[in-house]
């Protein structure tokens, strides 16, 4: 295993969940919203985040995309999944782990927005500015970050370390 140095701890993360959520409540009080879930990494970050929403007028889905082989980012994106909703005239929340490059996020809005949807926010947590090659911004982020390659609460390096509670460099 690499050496992994905390960044981010649980408390940290939690704190700023809470804030976050009552953002997306004051935008959207209690409209319906359809939470996409990038997996695999964001799993963690959705799961705690509608928990702390007031508004219960949620759905969930689920989309699937790679764009990752170990620590380089690749333009290749590998859409494993698609959204199983019809998302016309829908409130939309894309959340992903973290904005790098932004080939995801920007492929997946792109994708998105072609289904017609009233309204499209995205989400992450965390924000690597220093690596963006497409113009995109999220409308929710928690966490600025330096450029180094980070693991734990959902993100991975080659499959592992997802578990961790708490963000963490990794070392090599
Ligand atoms: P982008 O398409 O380059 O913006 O990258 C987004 C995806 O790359 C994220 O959803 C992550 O899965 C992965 N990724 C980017 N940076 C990191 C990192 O520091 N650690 C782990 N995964 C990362
Ligand atoms: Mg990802």
């Amino acid at each position: 295993m690499n050496k992994i140095k905390t960044l981010i701890n649980k408390k940290q993360i939690k704190k700023r969940i809470k804030t976050i959520a009552k953002e997306i409540d004051k935008d959207f009080k209690d409209e319906q919203i359809i939470i996409i879930c990038v997996l695999k990494g964001s799993f963690y970050f959705v799961n705690d985040i509608i928990r702390k929403l007031k508004n219960k007028n949620i759905l969930i889905d689920f989309v699937k995309i790679k764009s990752y082989s170990n620590t380089s980012s690749t333009n290749n994106i590998d859409f494993q999944l698609d959204t199983s909703f019809n998302l016309k005239n829908k409130n939309i929340i894309i959340i992903d782990d973290i904005l790098d490059t932004g080939n995801t996020l920007y492929f997946l809005t792109n994708h998105i927005k072609k289904m017609g949807p009233k309204k499209i926010k995205t989400c992450v947590l965390l924000n690597k500015q220093a690596r963006r090659k497409k113009e995109i911004n999220a409308d929710y982020v928690g966490f600025e970050i330096d450029n180094n390659f980070v693991v734990g609460y959902g993100l991975d390096y080659e499959e592992k370390y997802r578990q961790l509670q708490y963000i963490a460099i990794l070392k090599k």
